[in-house]
This record gives C-alpha cells, structure tokens and sequence, in this order.
C-alpha cells in the first residue's frame, strides 16, 4: 500500500495542485472539501494515480468537527495506514470589510474553517497515528507529517480582512504548538506560507495584484501558482527533512524579504 495523504481543499487552487503533486509522487489521496463530487477532477487523478482506489473524496466541512472523524475514518478503512495530513483548506471574508466595520459573523466563519477546522481536524488525525502505530517509536522514527497551509498574511498586514489575518496568524501558533507535542510520537509539522497564487480565491483582485507585481514588490514578480506550493509540500512530505519540525517555507516570490 501506497502511503496515504489528507488533503483539505485538495479539489481546486493550491490543494488540487497539491493533489496532483502527490499522486505523482505515488501517494494515495483523500480529498475532504464541501462541494459535489468533481468527477471531472477525480477522473484526472485516478488516471495519474493509476488505479482508481487510490484517490478518495469526502464531502463535508472542515468546519464541522464531527466531519473528521469521518474523513480520517474513510481513509484508514480504505488503506489501513496515515502518512500525511495537508491543512490545505480556507477561505477569505465574503467581504472586505474595514476594521472597524467588519462583522464578528464573519470572523466566527473565517476563523472556524481556516484554524479551529485544521486545529482539530490534527489532533483526531494524531490521535489517530498514534493509535495506529501502537508502542511508542524509536527516538529517529518518522512516522507522518503534517503541513499547514497559511499565507504571507500570517505576518502581512491588510486591514480590510483582518480575520483571515489573525486566522493564519494562529496557523502559525498551532504549527509550533502541534510541533512541539508530536516530536515524541514521531509526527513532524511544518507550515507553508504561499505569497499571491492565482487561484479562485485572488480572482476577484487579480488587478490589484497585477499592479503590485508590475510595481516591483516582489522579488520573483509573477503570480504564484498552485505547483509552486505543491513543490513546497512534495517536499516537506518526501521524509527528506525528519530533523526539522515547527518550520516555516515561504512560497511567495520573496515577498516576506524585508527591502529596504
Ligand atoms: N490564493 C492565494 O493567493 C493564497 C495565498 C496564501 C494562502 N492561501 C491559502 O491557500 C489555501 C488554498 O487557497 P486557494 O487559493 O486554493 O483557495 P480557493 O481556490 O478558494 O480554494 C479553497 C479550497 O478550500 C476548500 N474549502 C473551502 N471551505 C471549506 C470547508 N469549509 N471545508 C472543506 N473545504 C473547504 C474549497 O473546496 P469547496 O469549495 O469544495 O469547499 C477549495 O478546495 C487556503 O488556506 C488559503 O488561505 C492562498
């Protein structure tokens, strides 16, 4: 059996890169997102994966914490074993509102799916690892990984989302935090940051963006794209760094580089 992967998201933008990404590096993949099953998408999959039962897809939210169990269920019935887990799932505010304007509906919305979702969805994926493992591993055993999609507005400041922005800013608090708890279970977390990625999500603001990267404020000044963040996770999710955990890969065309 293939090593199986979690994909929040894994149906469009950056997690459908990422999707791909991982079946072509021979993992099998679930996909848990909220929409109808793409079978257009899944289509695809298979036929890079090969065989069709080795990509999965679960409809429901990431929100919905009776959902992941659910979700994590689903993949060890099917395969009998966890080796990745890609918080990959996440929206922006409906609306761009003012701080001093914006609803608290809408950080309730943006905050439950894009870190207490994650927050939770890791530990029943942990728990569930460990339970799977059994004794506790050897000091230098890697036993799963788990990587967290955030964004540069971790640490970037826009004042009309500012939920999205205290939402990946506790990405990177729950990256250290799960970091530090799972090392003796053998599990490793990292975060990755992504920049500006075309995707459904910076559609809506494309021109905006468009004028930002023309104006020189990235290094790399081109739009992200889904592969570029893929690359990122193929990595992190090969086992190629099992000395490192807690960390933080930037996916953004140098655009966290302080210039002055
Ligand atoms: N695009 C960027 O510039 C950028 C930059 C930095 C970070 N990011 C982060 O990268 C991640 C992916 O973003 P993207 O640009 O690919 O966005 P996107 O194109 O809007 O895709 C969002 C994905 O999340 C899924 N999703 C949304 N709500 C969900 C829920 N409640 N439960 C489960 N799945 C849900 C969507 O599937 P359904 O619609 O089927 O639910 C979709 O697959 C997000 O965490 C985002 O914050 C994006």
């Amino acid at each position: 059996m293939p090593p199986a992967a979690l994909v929040t998201g894994g149906n469009r933008g950056i997690g459908l890169g990422i999707s791909r990404r991982l079946v072509a590096d021979g993992f099998a993949v679930s996909i848990l997102a909220t929409r109808e099953e793409p079978a257009d998408v899944l289509r695809e999959l298979r036929d890079l994966a090969g065989d069709d039962s080795l990509v999965r897809y679960v409809r429901g939210s990431v929100a919905d914490l009776d959902t992941h169990s659910r979700y994590v269920d689903d993949a060890v019935a099917a395969w009998g074993r966890l080796d990745l887990l890609v918080n990959n799932a996440g929206v922006g505010p409906r609306v761009r509102a003012d701080l001093l304007e914006a609803a608290p509906e809408e950080f309730d919305r943006v905050l439950g799916i894009n870190l207490r979702g994650p927050y939770f969805l890791t530990q029943t994926f942990a728990n569930r690892v460990i339970a799977l493992r059994g004794d506790a591993p050897p000091q230098d055993a890697l036993v799963a990984t788990i990587v967290n999609v955030s964004s540069i507005s971790a640490t970037t400041v826009s004042t009309n989302r500012g939920e999205y922005c205290v939402s990946k800013a506790g990405v990177g608090m729950a990256t250290q935090l799960w970091a530090v708890r799972l090392a003796p279970e053998g599990i490793v977390v990292y975060e990755v940051r992504p920049g500006i990625v075309a995707t459904d999500m910076t559609a809506g603001v494309s021109a905006k963006y468009d004028a930002y990267f023309a104006a020189g404020n990235v290094p790399i000044a081109r739009w992200g794209r889904p592969a570029d963040v893929a690359g990122a996770v193929s990595i992190l999710a090969s086992g190629a760094t099992p000395y490192s955990t807690g960390e933080v890969f930037h996916v953004d065309g140098g655009l966290h580089v302080p210039v002055l």
